[in-house]
């Protein structure tokens, strides 16, 4: 469907209208956003999701994983991406740590998030391990979108960020953790890096929405990082990243141009004066 078909009105994105969209084949565009001014044109742009990703702890921090990103660090971005944003549904990750070792710390960590930022959902990694979490969050009546396949905050268990479920064993229980995050109450999942056909048949079982990242063309939406499809990360090629811009060799040369125009004492000209 074109951008200019679709509805990019003020209208704000629900979690029952991702549904709809499901429903009607129109697929799910879900970007992540960190802070206030790229949120503001991703979200103008007509995004329908906008994850405030805990990917912060890479792109923003500089960190190796996503595992030292706090509570405190995911709130302070959520709290800049929705001062900006009018449209899209607007979700944070909890961060490694905050909702893994029992279902009261979970509860109290997704409050926080929603109560301090205003997000309209949470996200959080796992199956059946943190069961007993989700519901309990659910059951405060937050909105929670699950995460399975590559589970960046369990990068020390799987050693590397190859392909999940490729074996018939992870595949079963992938398919038996969708199907029970969609009955306890997940209003919808996000699968990482998993073989397309898997996707396809997952997508194809449950009623939510399944955006995939690295997971094929069968998934009902997709989302990247932010900084990956606009080419300002480096070093960082994974056959599923397409990317829309070469945001990095942009910059670089507009402020390699500042640093000349200074040095040349061509900035600031008459004009540019008080
Ligand atoms: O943290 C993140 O950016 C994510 C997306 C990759 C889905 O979880």
């Amino acid at each position: 469907m074109s951008v200019a078909k679709r509805d990019l009105g003020e209208r704000k994105v629900t979690t029952h209208r991702l549904m709809e969209m499901k429903q009607r084949g129109e697929k799910i565009s879900m970007l992540t956003a960190y802070d206030y001014s790229m949120a503001r044109i991703i979200d103008e742009a007509g995004m329908d999701v906008i994850l405030v990703g805990d990917s912060a702890s890479n792109v923003m921090a500089g960190n190796t994983t996503t595992l030292p990103i706090t509570l405190d660090q995911m709130i302070y971005h959520g709290k800049s991406v929705m001062k900006a944003v009018k449209r899209a549904l607007v979700g944070v990750d909890l961060p490694f740590g905050s909702y893994q070792g029992n279902s009261r710390e979970a509860i109290s960590s997704a409050i926080r998030v929603m109560k301090e930022t205003h997000a309209d959902f949470i996200k959080l990694e796992g199956g059946s391990e943190v069961r007993e979490s989700i519901e309990r969050i659910l059951c405060a009546g937050i909105p929670v979108m699950g995460h399975l396949g590559l589970t960046p905050q369990s990068i020390n268990k799987f050693g590397t960020y190859t392909v999940r479920a490729k074996e018939e064993s992870e595949a079963r229980k992938l398919i038996a953790d969708a199907h029970l995050l969609e009955e306890i109450g997940c209003f919808a999942l996000v699968m990482e890096k998993i073989p397309a056909t898997l996707t396809t048949r997952i997508a194809s079982e449950l009623t939510i929405p399944l955006i995939g990242i690295g997971a094929g063309r069968g998934a009902d939406g997709q989302v990247l990082v932010m900084h990956d499809m606009l080419g300002i990360t480096e070093g960082f090629s994974p056959r599923f990243l397409r990317r829309y811009a070469n945001l990095k060799e942009i910059i670089t040369g507009a402020v390699q141009s500042y640093i000349e125009d200074v040095k040349r004492q061509d900035f600031p000209n008459e004009k540019e004066q008080y």
